[in-house]
């Protein structure tokens, strides 16, 4: 592979990636950031999405013309969307969804709203959309101390704390987790043929009532960039993924 980028919605969730690859330099392009480094023969491109769809399908298209990669690796956090995943386990995303098409029956005014009534639309945009097989394959490959599970990203422009919400959203679309950008990336990807994946670590579960302390939130994000990283060393197939990571970054 000779070029990988790999995104984050938010500073913290690439700044570790960036220590570990040192040596690059930040670019902009219409306002979204770009850091362009490499790993044995392969450039790598991490690129900070900012956080939700809009920004997410603007910044990959943004960096798909630039860069034109060979593959696309969409990573950061997630709240579970199903009771049994803790805090700190790890969802590849074999398949994801856009969960945020929704149509709500009328009401009049002074009535009121009720998300539970709310009814997915039918649009192609929907369905679920395939992450590379491959990708996959050498994810669920990749140590981690931790549970690493494959299933159904859930992304959209929404952060769900609401239980019943949460459960219909679950039987709707099938998602483990949900956060604000994988589905778009997949989406833009698919249209440029890129192979794609989405790496998810959870940091919330409103269904078990967990949710990261403040403290911890960052080691979370660099739990899953430490693991991005025994990743991108199999990927670049410069050594195995079970090597040694560079002096000062705990292995996880
Ligand atoms: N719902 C939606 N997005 C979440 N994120 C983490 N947890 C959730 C959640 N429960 C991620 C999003 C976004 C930021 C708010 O964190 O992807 O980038």
């Amino acid at each position: 592979m000779s070029t990988i980028l790999v995104q984050g919605a938010m500073q913290e969730e690439l700044e570790l990636l960036a220590r570990m690859l040192p040596g690059g330099r930040w670019t902009e392009q219409k306002g979204y950031s770009f850091y362009e480094t490499g790993l044995h023969e392969t450039k790598i491109i991490l690129s900070l999405t900012q956080v939700g769809i809009l920004h997410a399908c603007i910044s990959t298209m943004l960096g798909i013309e630039r860069y034109k990669p060979d593959a696309l690796i969409n990573q950061g956090t997630a709240g579970g969307h199903i009771r049994t995943l803790e805090i700190g386990d790890i969802v590849i995303g074999e398949t994801a969804v856009y969960i945020n098409s929704m149509q709500s029956p009328i009401r009049e005014k002074g009535a009121g709203s009720n998300a539970l009534e709310w009814i997915p639309l039918e649009t192609k945009g929907g369905a679920p959309l395939e992450a590379d097989p491959k990708l996959v394959q050498a994810a669920e490959q990749t140590p981690y101390a931790g549970t690493l599970l494959r299933g159904r990203l859930g992304s959209g422009d929404l952060f769900s704390r609401e239980t019943d919400r949460i459960d219909l959203l679950h039987a709707q679309f099938g998602q483990l987790c949900e956060d604000m950008e994988s589905a778009a990336a997949y989406k833009v990807c698919h249209l440029y043929h890129i192979p794609v994946i989405g790496i998810r670590i959870i940091s919330n579960n409103e269904l078990t009532g967990r949710h990261e302390a403040p403290e911890l939130f960052r080691r979370t994000q660099e739990k899953l960039q430490s693991f991005l990283y025994r990743y991108l060393q199999a990927l670049t197939a410069g050594k195995g993924p079970s090597e040694a990571e560079p002096a000062g970054c705990t292995p996880f």
